[in-house]
Order: structure tokens, then C-alpha cells, then sequence
């Protein structure tokens, strides 16, 4: 039976236009999702955007819009962008939907049969910007304003319906640690299991509608009352899927990508998805997501990201740098820059610098000096390599030995052993640092066996073949490991090396002796042309 992977991320709120932050989220998403589909796996790629709340309402009324305007507005930034960035998502919710909005009625309604929600009255503080709850030790420390806006903090006194989460934190608990992978990294794992230890209160997942203007979805059992805005946008998740058992419509199909496989997201929305997600679930009745990994936050030149400093990386900036660089080096450098799960810092510098020491320097350069060699000397045709020439050229003798063991032997395995492992732990730039280190190595190995030194003597065209194909062999297995990263560059590199990419698994195709000799190269521009 295909495996299937279901991958999501957060549903960005429409208050403002995407940036960097939204942009990384979603371009992890994408490599894991094309990364996977290579694989074989039957892939389901969700993103969407989170409309309603308090939040919305009062950053339309700024712009002297309603919240509906605004959110139409928005959202066609967040649908346009992840065209820009190639994002191969299945499917792109926003909680306004119709399908969203009956499905999450649905949800409330079991639970309240389920006697998981009663009536009671919230009086405490509230980050209106996170949409968050904040206890009166919080509020107290962070002197009652936000912690991550430094907003002041609002005071709610009002009826409000309550879901009985206290109750689900002791197999919440049991749960995590039972399951070292269900939330990573292992560092944000131990934030949820202390901040545990200090307790659970019920949630208040309801406001006053009228609060709201009117801008939410009714809750079912009291159309007074809206449902909280965390509880709207972690349905996003499952709603998706369709609820056909309510006469939605929806492709009965869908529901066996439940349980989500990843959630992805950032560290600051890792309590909702790792204690109230699962809680409600639990609630359900339903099975619990397999991982919620939370990534980093970017700083942009040294500083915390804000349009006031002038560093803040819109998507204008995005596009900018797409533009001048290619969106793949966009993609690959987000990826490769910051381990993901800790911090991280944009820089033009930096940006400019790996771009041009490892995409243009260390794999284009490489790409291009085989492609033209191979033109040179053997008439544009992947040489035989010297061992299979003796044997009869049978395939299975073209492996490495010799100096091209010596070489590549090392990066090669480590690549095949630890790539699946990485990726199944989000470790992309690790994935990438390995990648590199083939490249580097194999530009290593043209330096050591100079082969156009060789080719001014016709005795040693025999081995001159070997080191050649050697190098095809070598670049076509490292854009074949890129190209979840960037799909388009690594296709216009394997054109020159006469190749498309098969329908082979990705594993399979990074089998060293794949290349078949005698294809036909086909000199290109560069593909990562170097920038001044
Ligand atoms: N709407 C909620 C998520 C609901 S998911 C059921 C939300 N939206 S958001 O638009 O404010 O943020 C979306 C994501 O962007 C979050 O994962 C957040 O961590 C991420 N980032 C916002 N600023 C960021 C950086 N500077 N760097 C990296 N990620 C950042 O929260």
C-alpha cells in the first residue's frame, strides 16, 4: 500500500502581507512535500489563511475596511506568492469557506454531546495580537503587555463557553512521552513538558460576537457567541479533509490522510498546537498528528524584522531577490542558511555569499566544467568508464574504485544513509551540507586528476573516459538530491547532462551507475550565473 504523508502549515493571518517568515514555513513544507512525492508517497500539501478574530477586525478598521474586504485583499498576496515560490500545495484553505466554517459547527457539535464544552465566565487577560489567553503571572511578569509585540495586554470579564482541557493534560502528557517524535525539536518538546508541570486551566474557546462585530463562526449550541479564533484556525487541519459523514460533499478519499503526519510551524505557536491540538482531538475521538516540528524565528541584519528599521523582508523583498538570484536560490538559501528549529539571521551578505560560493561556484561551476569537458573530448557523449570497457560494458561494473572511490566513496554513502534520515527530521540544511560536501569533493577529484591534462595524451583517453563519466555520474546524483530544494534549476542542469527526471524514487535515482554512457550533453548558460 502507498504511504501517505500529509504535511501543513500554520493558516497565516490576512492582518498584513506575507513575509520571510510565512515564506520559510511554506517553503519547507514544499521540499518535504516534493521530496516525498519523489519518494512514492501519496502527498497531501495543505496551506490556507486564517481570517477571523479579533485581530482581523481591528487591523481592517485601521484601514477603514470590514474584515471580509480586508481578508480578500490579503489573501491574494499569500496565493500569489506561493506561485512565485513554486509552492506545490494540494489545496489552500482560508476559514472563511463554507466548507470550513459547517465543518467546524460539526466539531462543536460532537463535542458538545460529548459534554466536552460547558458554560462558565472568563475574566483575565488576553494578547489580542496572538490571540491568546494570558494568566495573571504572565501578564504580571511581561508588566501586562504582550510578550511578543509588546502590545498592551486586554482585560475580558465575560460569559464565555469553556472546553474541559484540564482533564485531557494527564494523557496529553503520557502521549508525549510515549512519543519522543511528536513534538521536535527535543529542545521545544521539554518547553511543553515543563510549562505543563505548572498547570492547565480550562480554555474559554467562545467570545460575545458582538465583541467580534459579528465576525466569526456562530458557535452552534448559542449563535450569541463566536468560536475562539485558535479553535477556528487548528480545525483548518482536519476540516480540509472534508467531513462526508455530514453530507458535505467532500471526496470520502481525503479522510485517509487523517492523522496529519507534520505540522510545521514556529516556535511561537507551539502551546496551540501541542496541547490544546491534540487535546481537542483526543476529544474527538480522533487519532493525534505524528509530528508538530516548530522552526526558528528570522532576524534581518542583526535586528529583530520591522518596517520602521527598513529590514524587514516583505515579499517585495522576496520577489527582489528572486528576481536577481532565481526563486530557487531563494528556496535553497532559507533552507541552508539556519538549522531549522534554532534562530536564524537574513543578510543581503550572507545571501550573496553562499549563492555565489556554493551555487554558482562549488555546483554550477562543477555542472558546467563537465558538460564542456565531455563536449571536448568525447564529441559531447557520456564517456564508458575504463573498468566496464574491459568487462564488455556491462552496468553493474560501473562502480567506483580506485582514486573515485577514494574520493566520492565517503560523501556518496553518507548522502544515501543520512539523507532519508534528515529529511524525516526536517534537517535541511544538513541534507544541503552533505549535498555540498559531494560537490566539493568531486571538484576535488577533477583538481587531483586533472583530466585536461590527460586529454593532451591519447593513451590515457581510456581513463580520461572513467574520470568523466565519473563527473556526470556525480553531478546528476547531486541535483537529483537537490531538486525537492530547487525543482527548476536542478531540471535545467540535468538537461545539459542530456537527463530529465524519470519517474524512478528519488533513492532510486541517486544510485551510483544510473548514467547511461554515450548520452548526449548539451552545453547551457550557467546555471547559477556568479552576482558581483
Ligand atoms: N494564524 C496563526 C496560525 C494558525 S495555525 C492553525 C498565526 N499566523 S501568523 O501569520 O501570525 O504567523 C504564521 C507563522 O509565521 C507562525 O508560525 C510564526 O511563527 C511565523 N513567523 C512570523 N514571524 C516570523 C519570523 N520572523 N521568522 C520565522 N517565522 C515567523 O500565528
Amino acid at each position: 500500500m502507498t504511504q501517505r504523508f500529509y504535511v501543513t502549515t500554520p493558516i497565516y493571518y490576512v492582518n498584513d502581507a506575507p513575509h520571510i517568515g510565512h515564506s520559510y514555513t511554506t517553503i519547507a513544507a514544499d521540499v518535504l512535500a516534493r521530496y516525498h512525492r519523489a519518494e512514492g508517497y501519496d502527498v497531501r500539501f495543505l496551506t490556507g489563511t486564517d481570517e477571523h478574530g479579533i485581530k482581523i477586525v481591528k487591523a481592517a478598521a485601521e484601514k477603514g475596511m470590514g474584515p471580509r474586504e480586508l481578508a480578500d485583499q490579503v489573501v491574494v498576496h499569500f496565493q500569489q506568492l506561493w506561485k512565485d515560490l513554486n509552492i506545490s500545495n494540494d489545496d489552500f484553505i482560508r476559514t472563511t469557506q463554507e466548507r470550513h466554517e459547517k465543518r467546524v459547527q460539526e466539531i462543536i457539535r460532537r463535542l458538545v454531546a460529548k459534554d466536552e464544552i460547558y458554560a462558565g465566565s472568563y475574566a483575565g487577560w488576553y494578547d489580542e495580537g496572538q490571540e491568546e489567553f494570558v494568566t495573571e503571572s504572565t501578564a504580571r511578569e511581561t508588566e501586562y503587555k504582550s510578550a511578543i509585540s509588546g502590545k498592551p495586554l486586554v482585560r475580558y470579564s465575560e460569559k464565555s463557553y469553556f472546553f474541559h482541557l484540564a482533564k485531557w493534560i494527564p494523557a496529553l502528557k503520557q502521549h508525549i512521552l510515549a512519543n519522543p517524535d511528536f513534538i521536535q525539536p527535543d529542545s521545544r518538546r521539554n518547553e511543553v513538558l515543563s510549562k505543563l508541570e505548572q498547570g492547565v486551566e480550562d480554555l474559554s474557546i467562545s467570545r460575545a460576537s458582538e465583541k467580534l462585530g459579528g465576525w466569526g463562526i456562530a458557535m452552534p449550541n448559542d449563535p450569541t457567541h463566536s468560536v475562539y479564533v485558535w479553535i477556528d484556525a487548528l480545525s483548518n487541519y482536519y476540516t480540509a479533509l472534508g467531513l462526508p459523514d455530514i453530507g458535505d460533499g467532500a471526496d470520502p478519499a481525503l479522510g485517509s490522510y487523517w492523522p496529519a503526519s507534520l505540522h510545521l510551524i514556529g516556535k511561537d505557536i507551539l502551546w496551540f498546537h501541542c496541547v490544546y491540538w491534540p487535546c481537542l482531538l483526543m476529544a474527538l475521538g480522533e487519532r493525534l498528528p505524528t509530528t508538530v516540528f516548530a522552526h526558528g524565528w528570522w532576524t534581518s541584519e542583526g535586528k529583530k524584522m520591522s518596517k520602521s528599521l527598513g529590514n524587514f523582508v516583505s515579499k517585495e523583498v522576496i520577489l527582489e531577490l528572486c528576481g536577481e538570484y532565481h526563486r530557487d536560490a531563494f528556496r535553497y538559501f532559507v533552507l541552508r542558511e539556519v538549522p531549522f528549529g534554532v534562530d536564524g539571521d537574513f543578510s543581503r551578505a550572507a545571501f550573496q555569499q553562499r549563492y555565489n560560493v556554493e551555487l554558482a561556484n562549488a555546483i554550477g561551476n562543477l555542472l558546467s566544467r563537465t558538460v564542456n569537458m565531455i563536449g571536448r573530448y568525447f564529441d559531447a557523449a557520456v564517456p564508458e568508464t575504463q573498468q566496464a570497457l574491459l568487462a564488455g560494458s556491462s552496468v553493474a561494473l560501473r562502480e567506483l574504485t580506485g582514486l573515485e572511490a577514494e574520493h566520492l566513496a565517503g560523501p556518496l554513502q553518507a548522502l544515501g544513509q543520512e539523507v532519508p534520515v534528515l529529511m524525516a527530521h526536517c534537517q535541511f540544511s544538513l541534507v544541503l551540507q552533505k549535498v555540498m560536501e559531494l560537490a566539493t569533493a568531486v571538484n576535488r577529484y577533477i583538481d587531483v586528476t586533472s583530466p585536461f591534462t590527460l586529454a593532451k595524451d591519447p593513451s590515457q583517453r581510456p581513463r580520461l573516459g572513467t574520470i568523466l563519466y565519473t563527473c556526470a555520474e556525480a553531478v546528476r546524483i547531486v541535483l537529483n538530491y537537490l531538486s525537492p530544494f530547487m525543482p527548476e534549476k536542478t531540471a535545467t542542469g540535468l538537461a545539459q547532462l542530456g537527463l530529465t527526471i524519470g519517474s524512478e524514487s528519488l533513492s532510486q535515482r541517486v544510485r551510483w551507475g544510473v548514467l547511461e554512457p554515450g548520452t548526449k550533453v548539451a552545453k547551457g548558460e550557467p546555471l547559477f550565473p556568479r552576482k558581483q
